[in-house]
Parts: structure tokens; C-alpha cells; sequence
């Protein structure tokens, strides 16, 4: 008698496990190793995963009755659930404006020295109920697990004050558990230099250090800290008071590095031991070399460069060769990638970032899992793993990232409960 499931995927044209990459992160040549399995199934108990293999094995293993759901995979590709390792999801007010602008040539970092871009974002959010924030970033996660997305680390940063940044945090957690995105908190009160303390950037460190991150901490509100570290925002020096006072208080570290300006973010992030350095668009050799000899995880977030119109994306292919271990994010914001699709970011890094599409798999799955600390129990399709996956209406993996911009996602589990089904258009 075999083990009585609640949840049967089977006959998929393809299953994708990401299997044996939980205890580390994938670097190098691992990075393409996904564990494709042709006619594949997966059975699920109470929200776990209990076997993965060819249908006929699965079949052979497992019971079912009435009331076990069954998914007839044939035809479409199913993935573990997407994880998004880097989003500044809660926030009020939108900046379409800032298109015209760019269009003419004006920089990222000239809009926030005027007093727009991310001050636009927080004087909103500031002005913004819990209530507003938690009804927008709602329809926001609606949309992301419509794209496949099961997982996403949220940073705060669009308060830059006490009161402002706890709101933020406190409507993640309240966004946990009320809808079927999972969320990773993250506290972000170095994002920018709010205009109170323009004349004097170091009383905010202060303030930053001494009051706002024991605050946060203290209730328990998020799990990492990340800095910008930019010419212009926060600097090396800040940075590292910033987090090692966090790492103090117990949270994970994160860093906005080397987005712009080479500032040595990298270096900056394996030295401290950081989880994960996000952007690298400038990153150096020797900061290459760093990350490929730590277990920081390089997060590149190629919509981001998109939006911003650069010409020049983080160097993946020469951090991939050095053995640095990547992931991919939407970098979803209302300014720098108002993009919350990872299929299409998956898309832009084949083309931009010349990464190969199972390198691409590998960089929205485990080692995207690796990137918020989740990969002991996220990230792969493997027994006792938690039962979150993504049906694709699609004839391979591949195809995902080569249909740019469509919406090809079929079926969601989170769970091991069906959270999104694509519903049909009226055909004549
Ligand atoms: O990761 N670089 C800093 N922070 C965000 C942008 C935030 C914004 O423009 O509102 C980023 O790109
Ligand atoms: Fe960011």
C-alpha cells in the first residue's frame, strides 16, 4: 500500500526539481544542473512534498481517493514555486512620470538629488494608511503569483523615519498568511537620505543605528538589513556601521552594491559575511573573486538596468565563470523596475545577461531560496520540501524565457494548495 496523498501533479512533459542544491548555493557549472525529469509527477501531504519522479514510479508509490487533487500535467512544464530575492513591494503613489525624464537623459541618482525618485515615493508613503499599503501591495502579489512567483523578500525604505518604516514592516507581516505569496521582511531605512537630515546625512546614520533597528528588531519585524550603498546615499564606511549594528541585534545582511558607482559594495558584502549583494552592475575583479570565495549569494536584477535605459548589465557571464554562485530578481519598485514578472526578468537575463536558461532556472528557484536564507525548505522539488510549484502552459523550459512578456502560467501551488488557475477566454 502506498502512502495516501492529498495532491497528484503527474504526466508533466517536463518536471523541473532543482533537486541537490539545498545545502549551498550553485555556482559555476552546477548553476545549468536543473533535474529535468520527462513525464514527471510530484505527490504532496499535508503541504510537503512526498515524491518526485517519473509518473509511473509516482503512481506505483502513492494512494489516492476522492478527495486528492489531481493536476494532468501533460503537455506543460512544471518549475518549484518562484522566489523573488529582492523587492521593495510596499509603497504609495506611482512614478510614470519619471519615463519622460529618462527619455531625456536624466539620471537615476540626478532625479533623487532633486528631491524626486525615492523622496517622491516616501513623502506618499508617509501620507499612506496601513490600510492603503496593505490594499496596493495586495494587488501587487495578486499580480506576481499570476507570473509564478510563490516566495518574495520585501525591503522596507520608503519611511526613512521611526514611525514610517515600522508601518511598512508591520504591513508585511499582516500581508503574511493573508494571502498566498510568502514574504521574507527586510529593513531598509538606509534606501536614501530622507530630506530632514539632507544637511546633515550622518545624524540619520545615528538615528538609523540607535533607534529605528532596535526598534525593528526588538518586534521582531524583519529578518535582514540591507543599505544602499551609493555615491551620493549611504558609503562604505556607513554601510558597515549600519550592519554590523544590525548583525548585533540578530538580523541576516543584505546590500545594495556597486548598483551605479563602484564603490566596492562586493568586497564590502562577502567580507561581512552578508547573505546576499544585489545589483553588481560595476562590480570589480576583485570583488568577482570575493563573492566566488564566500557564500554570498550575487543577486542581478537585469529589469532594473532595463528601465533605467543603461547600456551596461552586471557582468553575469564573468561572475558565472569565476564560480560566483547568482539569483535573479525583479527588483519591483516604483521607480528604478516597476517589473514584477520574474518570467519576464528571466527573458531580459537570457538576452542581457547572456545567461543560459537553466542557469536562469537555477537563479529564480534554489539559489534564489539560498538569497533570503529559505533553501532548507524552499526552492527545489524534492521530498520534505515545501509543495510550492508553477505549471507553465509551455512545451519546455526554455520556451519561458523565449515567449518574452506572455503569460503563460497555467497553474499554482502553494502549500500543497492550488492558490491561481488561469481561467479561459470565451472562444467561438
Ligand atoms: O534597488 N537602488 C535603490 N533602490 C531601488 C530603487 C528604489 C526606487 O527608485 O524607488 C533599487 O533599484
Ligand atoms: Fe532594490
Amino acid at each position: 500500500m502506498g502512502e495516501k496523498v492529498d495532491l497528484l501533479l503527474h504526466s508533466a512533459a517536463e518536471l523541473i526539481t532543482v533537486a541537490g542544491g539545498s545545502a549551498r548555493p550553485r555556482r559555476g557549472r552546477e548553476m545549468a544542473d536543473i533535474g529535468l525529469i520527462r513525464d514527471g509527477a510530484v505527490a504532496v501531504r499535508d503541504g510537503r512534498i512526498v515524491a518526485v519522479g517519473p509518473t509511473r514510479d509516482v503512481l506505483e508509490r502513492v494512494e489516492t481517493d476522492r478527495a486528492t487533487i489531481e493536476i494532468d500535467a501533460r503537455g506543460k512544464v512544471v518549475l518549484p514555486g518562484l522566489v523573488d530575492p529582492h523587492t521593495h513591494l510596499v509603497f504609495a503613489g506611482s512614478r510614470e512620470y519619471e519615463l519622460e525624464m529618462k527619455i531625456a537623459g536624466v539620471s537615476y541618482l540626478e532625479i533623487l538629488a532633486r528631491g524626486g525618485g525615492i523622496l517622491d515615493t516616501v513623502r506618499a508613503t508617509r501620507a499612506a494608511s496601513p490600510a492603503r499599503l496593505k490594499e496596493v501591495a495586495q494587488g501587487y502579489l495578486r499580480e506576481m503569483l499570476a507570473q509564478g512567483t510563490t516566495t518574495a523578500e520585501v525591503k522596507s525604505g520608503y519611511g526613512l523615519d521611526l514611525e514610517t518604516e515600522l508601518k511598512t514592516l508591520q504591513v508585511v507581516a499582516e500581508l503574511n498568511g493573508c494571502q498566498p505569496v510568502e514574504l521574507v521582511p527586510t529593513f531598509l531605512g538606509a534606501h536614501a537620505v530622507p530630506p530632514e537630515y539632507r544637511d546633515n546625512p550622518e545624524a540619520y546614520v545615528d538615528l538609523v543605528v540607535e533607534e529605528i533597528l532596535p526598534a525593528v528588531a526588538g518586534r521582531g519585524l524583519a529578518r535582514f538589513c540591507d543599505v544602499f550603498c551609493e555615491e551620493g546615499v549611504f558609503s562604505p564606511e556607513q554601510t558597515r556601521r549600519i550592519l554590523s549594528a544590525a548583525r548585533r541585534l540578530g538580523l541576516e545582511l543584505k546590500l545594495h552594491a556597486d548598483e551605479i558607482e563602484p564603490l566596492g559594495g562586493a568586497e564590502l558584502a562577502a567580507q561581512m559575511g552578508a547573505t546576499s549583494a544585489d545589483h553588481l552592475v560595476q562590480i570589480s575583479e576583485q570583488g568577482i573573486r570575493e563573492l566566488a570565495n564566500s557564500n554570498t549569494v550575487a543577486v542581478l536584477l537585469p529589469a532594473t538596468t532595463f528601465c533605467l535605459m543603461g547600456t551596461q548589465y552586471a557582468p553575469a557571464r564573468r561572475m558565472l565563470e569565476q564560480g560566483v554562485a547568482v539569483a535573479l530578481a525583479s527588483d519591483f519598485n516604483p521607480g528604478s523596475s516597476p517589473v514584477n514578472s520574474l518570467p519576464l526578468v528571466m527573458g531580459i537575463a537570457c538576452r542581457q545577461l547572456k545567461m543560459r536558461p537553466a542557469e536562469v532556472v537555477t537563479a529564480v528557484t534554489i539559489n534564489a531560496a539560498h538569497a533570503i536564507g529559505q533553501a532548507y525548505r524552499l526552492g527545489s522539488l524534492e521530498p520534505g520540501k515545501q509543495a510550492d510549484l508553477v505549471v507553465f502552459d509551455a512545451p519546455s523550459y526554455q520556451y519561458i524565457m523565449y515567449r518574452l512578456g506572455a503569460q503563460l502560467v497555467d497553474t499554482v501551488v502553494k502549500a500543497g494548495r492550488v492558490v491561481w488557475r488561469r481561467r479561459g477566454m470565451d472562444a467561438c
